[in-house]
């Protein structure tokens, strides 16, 4: 079988890689703005946005709906007067749950929508349930036939609501914020996700005429009304944190002196204050963050800690991986509690053939004990993050490593192997035949 993978050279724990590493837009960001578009009477317009296959995915399922879709590399316009559709199409929307979001803007818009559950995946159940009580308690009906839901609104126009999510989901954050920008009434969501992702879209729609209360507090308070005018201004998506973050613990294994340039420190104390902890020696600048002179010390390692994830502002489920790639690299046992998704420790059996002493106790909680060696391997790639974890991985062990299913990888990172090649990593894109 031809596989697309990257091929790795590993440093043995060397840390060498030096230079500046540029931070790109959020796809968590970027996707739900583009998503925005149904709420506008014309043309927005986003900046920043990163050149990834999730977008490319998105650019798509809007040009399906009839949005008019116009790319400058990373710049979009995006304009959904003539759109009318309002089927989201099964092929592309099953294969990324973030067109979900779709669907609130989509709803409040022409009064109906109709989705595929997006299923399943690799890192757990991932359910609707939250979406599809929202929507009635907006006054739509939700009907389910052969997993298409078809959700229908009263008269056509969704009724402002009072909606409790009983948990944080950013995705149905965004999603409600949106649909209640176009529903009659006042809506106030409570038990919102704090995520900065959703506080930038909300502060976009606020730049458009939207009248939002709480933004960045767990109550949203929502003035329905009409379609809004695009901004004067473009939304500027917001530097990718998940991928500052997966940069940092790149640095703190393997460079030498490297710059997180364009990011936004403050969003990722989470993880900062951990690893500061632990003795990677970190410089915090408002838009950087600097390792400077790591690995000076001879065979020195690094202190481990304990995860927990949490909504945000705690140890984001997305930075799990890679920071469990760290605790193999450090001293001591951690416990690692992963509280979101129920599927996201699945990809350790990969490091452990790697070398890593980690013992999984259940669906959300294992332990790891390091330093180990690492040598390198073929692995796959099994969802978006824990990709990019493989990648830091194998640049951390000794040896050769084959990352396939790099599809996973491309799908929220841009370009990454130009990117680390850049900094000295001996990384690079080849198809390969596997037995
Ligand atoms: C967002 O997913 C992100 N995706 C995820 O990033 C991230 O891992 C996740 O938030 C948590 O931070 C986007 O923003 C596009 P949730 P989302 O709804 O919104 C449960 C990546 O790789 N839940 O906040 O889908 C759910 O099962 C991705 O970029 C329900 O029970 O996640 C989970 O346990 C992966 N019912 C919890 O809520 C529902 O109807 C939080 O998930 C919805 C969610």
């Amino acid at each position: 079988m031809i596989k697309e993978s990257f091929v790795i050279e590993g440093l043995a724990g060397k840390k060498s890689l030096k230079g500046e590493i540029r931070v790109g837009g959020a796809k968590n960001a970027a996707l739900p703005a583009m998503a925005s578009a149904f709420l506008f009477k014309g043309e927005i317009k986003l900046e920043n946005v990163p050149d990834i296959e999730d977008v490319k995915r998105m650019f798509e399922l809007l040009e399906e709906l009839g949005v008019l879709v116009r790319k400058n590399p990373k710049n979009l316009s995006l304009d959904a007067k003539n759109a009318k559709k309002t089927e989201l199409p099964k092929e592309i929307s099953k294969k990324m749950r973030a067109s979900i979001i779709l669907t609130g803007p989509m709803l409040a818009r022409f009064g109906q929508v109709s989705f595929p559950h997006p299923g399943g995946c690799l890192i757990g159940e991932r359910p609707i349930d939250i979406f599809l009580e929202g929507f009635k308690k907006m006054g739509a009906t939700v009907k389910e036939t052969d997993s298409i839901y078809k959700v229908e609104a009263k008269n056509k126009k969704l009724k402002a609501a009072e909606i409790f999510f009983k948990i944080q989901s950013v995705t149905a954050t965004e999603t409600f914020l949106m649909a209640a920008l176009l529903a009659e009434g006042k809506t106030v969501l409570r038990n919102c996700a704090l995520e900065p992702e959703v506080t930038s879209l909300a502060e976009f729609l606020v730049s458009a005429g939207a009248r939002i209360d709480g933004i960045g507090t767990s109550t949203l308070t929502i003035e329905g009304g009409e379609l809004l005018n695009p901004p004067h201004a473009p939304y500027v998506t917001i530097p990718d944190r998940i991928e500052a973050g997966c940069f940092l613990i790149l640095g703190a294994l393997c460079a030498s002196d490297l710059e997180i340039s364009n990011c936004h420190p403050k969003n990722l104390l989470a993880l900062i204050e951990p690893l500061k902890n632990a003795g990677v020696p970190l410089e915090i600048k408002e838009n950087s963050i600097l390792i400077k002179n790591n690995g000076k010390i001879q065979n020195e390692k690094f202190k481990s800690f304990n995860i927990k994830t949490h909504e945000y502002p705690g140890f984001p489920t997305d930075l799990q991986a890679p920071a469990v790639v760290f605790l193999t690299q450090a001293s001591g046992e951690s416990s690692v509690f992963e509280t979101i998704f129920e599927g996201r420790l699945n990809y350790t059996s990969d490091l452990v053939k790697m070398g890593a002493d980690i013992k999984i106790w259940d669906a959300h909680r294992g332990s790891v004990k390091g330093a180990t060696l690492l040598k390198g391997k073929e692995l796959e790639g099994p969802d978006i993050r824990a990709g990019l974890a493989f990648i830091i991985a194998a640049l951390a062990a000794r040896g050769r490593s084959v990352i396939s299913n790099v599809y996973f990888i491309d799908r929220g990172y841009e370009k990454i192997e130009k990117r680390l090649k850049a900094i000295g990593a001996k990384i690079k894109r080849a198809t390969i035949i596997f037995p």
